[in-house]
């Protein structure tokens, strides 16, 4: 028995990183997965390694006219959905002063809109299968400041917002809404190397090992296969039945407090 037999979900950004993990897992946990994402090639070739049990849709999850041919595939392809995880997401640094509005714009469309407009289209098709969870990915930057990531750190507050009022809304139609707020999590992301294939990856993980050995009190970067456990968690009815409305940090400790040495 997985914890998941019978359900079907819809991940955003599943075509690599924490989307692909949480695609892979919930897959393995008995679930059908709609494995939506802006990168064909890479999200077909998940989608057909994980089998009969998934199906690849393009979706840009900014685009409402997307959303509403994704759900068309998805429920052609498994009947329902009752699950969305809300994943896909982009990260730009720059300092708030310098931010040009484009990219503010481009941040809060991908992040903040994408998470909404999840939510409005997935919610009552989730709600005509007679219940089920949809879990958004926020960040611990969703939950205090970070320098140099202004907008993405706005979005990610906001995805908290939306998480507690979608909680709040969708509770009578039987939908659970919680999110992930992932630390460092050792992805394309935050480890940039993983894209470039003239990098040095061994140089580049060593100095990111470094670096969370002296900022997260457990003294590593945080696996992808980590979050989507957490996501499962909250995805699965048996496990948390009764949560809703939560942001779940999973950071290693990191925004426990700060330490004198
Ligand atoms: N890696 C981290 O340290 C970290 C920390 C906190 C939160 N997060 C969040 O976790 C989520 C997953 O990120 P990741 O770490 O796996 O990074 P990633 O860059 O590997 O994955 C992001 C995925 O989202 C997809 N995507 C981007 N724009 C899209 C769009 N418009 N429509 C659909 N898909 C789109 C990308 O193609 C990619 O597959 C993001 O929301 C991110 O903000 C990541």
């Amino acid at each position: 028995m997985g914890k998941l037999d019978g359900r079907v979900v819809l991940i955003t950004g599943a075509a690599r990183g924490q989307g692909e993990k949480e695609a892979r897992l919930f897959a393995a946990e008995g679930a059908k997965v709609v494995v939506a994402d802006v990168l064909d090639d890479q999200g077909e070739t998940v989608a057909k390694d994980i089998g009969s049990g998934a199906v690849y849709v393009h979706l840009d999850v900014s685009k409402e006219e997307e959303w509403q041919a994704a759900v068309e595939a998805a429920t052609g392809a498994f009947g329902k959905i009752d699950g969305l995880v809300n994943n896909a997401g982009i990260l730009r640094f720059n300092e708030l002063t310098s931010t040009p509005l484009d990219e503010f714009q481009q941040i809060v469309n991908v992040n903040q809109v994408g998470a909404f407009l999840g939510i409005k289209t997935v919610a009552p098709v989730i709600e005509a299968a007679g219940g089920g969870t949809i879990v958004n990915t926020a960040s611990y930057t969703g939950v205090t400041g970070m320098a140099y990531v202004g907008a993405y750190t706005a979005t990610k507050h906001a995805i908290v917002g939306l998480t507690r009022v979608a909680a709040l809304e969708l509770a009578a139609k039987k939908i659970r809404v919680n999110a992930v707020c992932p630390g460092a999590i050792d992805t394309a992301m935050s480890n940039p190397a993983q894209l470039d294939p003239t990098a040095n990856t061994e140089e580049a993980a060593e100095a990111l090992d470094e670096l969370y050995r002296k900022l997260v009190p457990l003294g590593r970067v945080g696996k992808p296969e980590e979050v989507a456990r957490l996501a499962l968690f909250l995805t699965a009815e048996e496990d948390s039945a009764y949560i809703t409305g939560q942001p779940f940090v999973i950071d290693g400790g990191w925004l426990a407090g700060v330490s004198v040495l």
